[in-house]
């Protein structure tokens, strides 16, 4: 998929997207050591772009650029708060994805290195439906990886670490190569855990909405709205481990995450799931209402320029 974007922020200035560029041996391109976010900006019924939950992908980026030691002292939440919005403005995007990301730039090399300069930058670009707009309405096939979720003594399993990725990849590489749309993800038990860039939710046959607890998965924002827009609709949300085995049986079973939105499963293994089914479908309208402030009690998560 190509990028169409014109400008990308870059330690503090907005910079042409083909100047937007750095050294091959720039560290984390070698290690991994870097955090990302994926943000996603809706226009609103004013015509302005809003971008969802922002204080929150913000909150996360720094946490995790923290939990890899990586201090970024240049750039609190306000001044990110802003750069996303300039980004946004100079592409003249009102709905885009929104792509910050710290690294470890060019300097040393070794493992070892603690003197490279920690540099960020924030990308923007249009980008539709993760899934294709057909699996957002009809949905889409997973495939259970022979690739395990890193234990969480292996990872850091509330961050957003660009080196954690080649395991979600090699999975989605798997599961497209055998045919399927996207790759489960099992933890060390055994136990679901989520998908390469969503959490997942399943309906059982109580009429519960059950999905893994943040112990072996992204703690995702998406997730957390899911969770809250539930709970107002009085549905009872449990946070529990569970197999392969409860998705089988599942009367509904829905992903989440800011790519993805809220993308029914039709598929899991091979077993066929009715889908889309109604709680997957009430949920999947009401955020694609909150995104764009329509939802009253969500509206102040979304961050726009006045
Ligand atoms: C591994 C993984 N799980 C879940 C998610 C969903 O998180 P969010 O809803 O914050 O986008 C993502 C996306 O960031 C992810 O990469």
């Amino acid at each position: 998929m190509g990028i169409e974007s014109d400008f990308i922020w870059f330690d503090g200035a907005l910079v042409p997207y083909a100047e937007a560029k750095v050294h091959v041996l720039t560290h984390t391109l070698h290690y991994g050591v870097g955090v990302f976010e994926g943000i996603r900006a809706y226009e609103q019924d004013d015509g302005r772009a809003g971008i969802w939950r922002l204080r929150e992908h913000l909150d996360r980026f720094l946490l995790s650029a923290r939990m890899c030691r990586m201090p970024t002292p240049a750039w609190g939440v306000d001044a990110l708060t802003e750069a996303c919005l300039d980004v946004l403005d100079a592409n003249g995007f009102t709905s885009a994805y929104l792509r910050p990301l710290a690294f470890l730039g060019a300097g040393a090399m070794g493992l070892g290195a603690r003197t490279n300069p920690i540099q960020v930058v924030i990308a923007a670009w249009r980008w539709g439906a993760y899934m294709g707009e057909e699996g957002l309405a009809r949905g889409v096939r997973l495939k259970t990886s022979s690739l395990v979720r890193s234990h969480p003594n292996a990872a850091l399993q509330s961050a957003k670490v660009v080196g954690h990725y080649v395991n979600n990849i090699l999975a989605r590489y798997e599961a497209n190569d055998a045919g399927f749309d996207e790759a489960l993800m099992l933890d060390h038990h055994g136990f679901v855990a989520e998908g390469t860039g969503e959490n997942i939710f399943l309906v059982d046959a109580r009429g519960r909405v059950v999905t893994p607890p943040l112990a072996n998965v992204l703690p995702g924002i998406t997730r957390r709205t899911v969770i809250e827009l539930l709970e107002h609709d009085g549905v009872e949300v449990v946070e529990q481990f569970f197999g392969r085995d409860a998705l089988y049986g599942a009367r509904e079973v829905f992903m989440v995450g800011t790519a993805a939105e809220v993308t029914p499963i039709r598929d899991v293994d091979g077993i066929a799931i009715d889908a889309p089914g109604p709680i997957t479908q009430r949920v999947q309208s009401v955020y694609l209402d909150a995104v764009r402030g329509r939802v009253p009690w969500l509206r102040p998560y979304v961050t726009t320029r006045s």
